[in-house]
């Protein structure tokens, strides 16, 4: 398996996740979900995140407080990676946000990227990588490898629902990178398909199924 992963147990997180596998529940309270999960992960994920002593005046004295210094860069995966990415900057409004277009080719599930917009300095602090689907791994490896050729030095990815064969991928090619999923899933299908899964989480979010 991957040497890094860590997978939520949470009952709020595992609540939350049941919803957005239920085929009944619709592009609105899925961006809505995948919204608030995200949040709730993020506060595990920045746990390691470096802080440093900053001096603030309290209505009564002065005091040594600790806030986050490094520039911190949010990267979401389109489309599907755009709710969880809001969800993240709610709880970190000061994040920079870079965007990779990745597309997966349907029948060599390859994945092509058409997009690709970063900070310069992706060397600067902590970087997440955001994609609520990680099936054959194929996109997120090619992402965190866009992403460290670009400079980025203290990586990690967040996603919602991770197939073995996806974790294992990203065991063998990014091993450094900590992967966190809210769900460890059973397997891929032979279209690609992460089961049980939740269906194509980019549709599902808009509306396009
Ligand atoms: C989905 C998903 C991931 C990728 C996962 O995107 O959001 O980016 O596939 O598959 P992989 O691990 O096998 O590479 P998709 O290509 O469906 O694009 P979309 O988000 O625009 O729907």
């Amino acid at each position: 398996m991957h040497p890094n992963l860590v997978v939520f147990d949470h009952p709020l997180i595992q609540h939350k996740v049941a919803y957005l596998r239920d085929r009944a529940t619709s592009h609105r309270p899925f961006r809505a979900l995948l919204y608030q999960i995200a949040g709730l992960m993020v506060y595990e994920v920045t746990r390691g995140f470096p802080t440093e002593a900053v001096e603030i005046d309290t209505p009564l004295e002065r005091v040594t407080a600790r806030q986050i210094g490094a520039k911190i860069t949010v990267v979401p995966v389109l489309r599907a990676g755009l709710c969880m990415a809001e969800g993240i900057l709610e709880m970190m409004p000061e994040a920079r946000v870079g965007h990779l277009g990745l597309s997966r080719d349907e029948k060599t599930l390859k994945p092509v990227v058409y997009m690709r917009k970063l900070p310069r300095d992706l060397s600067a602090g902590p970087v997440v990588l955001v994609d609520p689907m990680l099936a054959t791994g194929g996109s997120a490896g090619q992402a965190l490898s866009i992403l460290k050729e670009s400079g980025a030095k203290d990586l990690r990815m967040i996603c919602l629902v991770a197939a073995p064969e996806g974790v294992e991928h990203l065991g063998r090619t990014h091993p450094d990178v900590r992967v966190y999923t809210a769900a460890l899933d059973r397997q891929l299908d032979e279209r690609g398909f992460i089961r049980p899964g939740l269906g194509d989480a980019g549709d599902r979010m808009y509306g396009t199924v």
